[in-house]
């Protein structure tokens, strides 16, 4: 039956596809509802709705304990899994019944899961290092509860195939905005920042893609630290504003080895997460800098990681007439001046403007590659995420 069920849903001409993504921020679940016909190049995606669901601050605070090499236990992970896994199924539910387009009428759910681990890089001292990833979230609940066939952990065949797991976003960049006659540069700013960039009229074997470096994810965690826990980031970039640059803070920052690194890159929590950026607030209160002054520094870091991390690695060769920021940073306006100070002469505009809301653009990016899944199609950039061949992604769950 199952089988049967996976050879209809190739055939199918258009299908509706739930994308579910959550973050590095930890901030909620994002639900995307999105009919798409075809695939590959010739896909048209049309979104028909989009809603994120925010986690309860317990759920958050289990998914960093969770996270972190010392209080991440395997009690703690193998339940967690389950636990995300009923919230996703719930998201989807969620968006469908908002919609109100039955779940019956749904062919697939893409979930990316949430990141729990991501090792991308070895430490060459320790030989029992390989690269690996965790995203949980258990999809076989989601399955199970919403009936619909669930297509999840992207990013393990990549790894396989050689790769770093990561960027796994820029082939949804390239069927959404991919050739075009411009050099685009598509960047999300979530909790890291994350960068496709798309030559002018280039082919898919042209693009550069990698991690950034920090998205919100250090300014969130100033802001809960500045607040007392009452604030989880900084809203509209209010207490960023009260401050003023420090420039020898961002110049140290800027030396952060990440940022040297070549592509293929990839990072998340294990390089900028809350045991760095608690460090990191200690020592700027050690160096006397006034608490607004240390965040709006931070601000302009996560700009300046992306508009200097351009410079190095795809200016020298190719010309960026247009970027395209979406994420959570968007609605940051501190952040956003920063990166128009530092990107001069090119034009930065939201993704709302093609039509897809700021938000929605990452689980929209699973909802499109788990249509490629279900299609038989590759999914991965290997020029973008290091693997030796492109490979189908994810792991087929089928529902009723
Ligand atoms: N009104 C706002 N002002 C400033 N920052 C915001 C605002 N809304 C959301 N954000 C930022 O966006 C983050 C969530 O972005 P998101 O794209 O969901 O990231 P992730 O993919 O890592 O979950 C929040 O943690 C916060 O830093
Ligand atoms: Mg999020």
């Amino acid at each position: 039956m199952s089988i049967d069920n996976l050879i209809r849903l190739k055939d199918k001409e258009s299908r509706n596809v739930i994308g579910l993504m959550s973050g590095t921020s930890c901030d909620g679940i994002d639900a995307c509802l999105v009919n798409i016909t075809g695939n590959g190049l010739s896909t048209r995606a049309d979104i028909i709705g989009f809603e994120t669901y925010p986690y309860e601050n317990e759920i958050r605070e289990s998914i960093f304990e969770a996270s972190c090499k010392e209080t991440g236990t395997v009690d703690k992970i193998c339940q967690l899994n389950f636990t995300l896994g009923k919230l996703f199924a719930d998201a989807a539910g969620q968006i469908a019944g908002k919609l109100s387009i039955p779940l019956s009428e749904i062919d697939i759910v893409g979930s990316h899961g949430q990141t729990i681990y991501h090792v991308s890089s070895l430490n060459e001292s320790n030989d029992n290092e390989v690269r690996s990833t965790l995203q949980i979230g258990e999809p076989s609940i989601i399955a199970q509860e919403t009936g619909v066939t669930t297509v999840s952990d992207f990013r393990t065949r990549d790894i396989a195939a050689g790769g770093e797991g990561a960027p796994m976003v820029p082939y949804a960049d390239f069927v959404l905005f991919g050739r075009d006659e411009i050099g685009r540069a598509i960047q999300n700013i979530g909790g890291i920042s994350n960068v496709t960039f798309l030559p002018a009229d280039g082919n898919i074997k042209e693009i550069i893609a990698f991690d950034n470096g920090p998205g919100n994810m250090i300014i969130d965690r100033f802001a809960e630290i500045i607040t007392n826990g009452k604030l989880k980031y900084d809203k509209n970039g209010e207490l960023a504003s009260r401050g003023k640059l420090n420039q020898d803070l961002l110049e140290r920052l800027c030396a952060h080895p990440y940022l040297s690194k070549l592509p293929p890159k990839s990072t998340g929590r294990e390089d900028f997460g809350i045991q760095f950026s608690d460090n990191l607030f200690k020592e700027s209160r050690q160096d006397n800098i006034d608490v607004h002054d240390a965040i709006a520094t931070i601000t302009a870091f996560t700009a300046k990681s992306i508009s200097d991390s351009y410079g190095k690695y795809i200016q020298l060769s190719h010309k960026i007439t247009e970027v395209v920021v979406s994420g959570g940073g968007v609605c940051n306006p501190v952040l956003l001046q920063f990166l128009k100070d530092y990107l001069v002469d090119i034009s930065i505009r939201k993704v709302d403007e093609f039509g897809i809301p700021s938000g929605a653009k990452e689980a929209l990016s699973f909802a499109i590659l788990a249509n490629e899944t279900v299609s038989g199609s590759p999914g991965n950039v290997p020029s973008a995420t290091g693997a030796k061949e492109s490979v189908v992604l994810g792991k087929i769950i089928s529902g009723n």
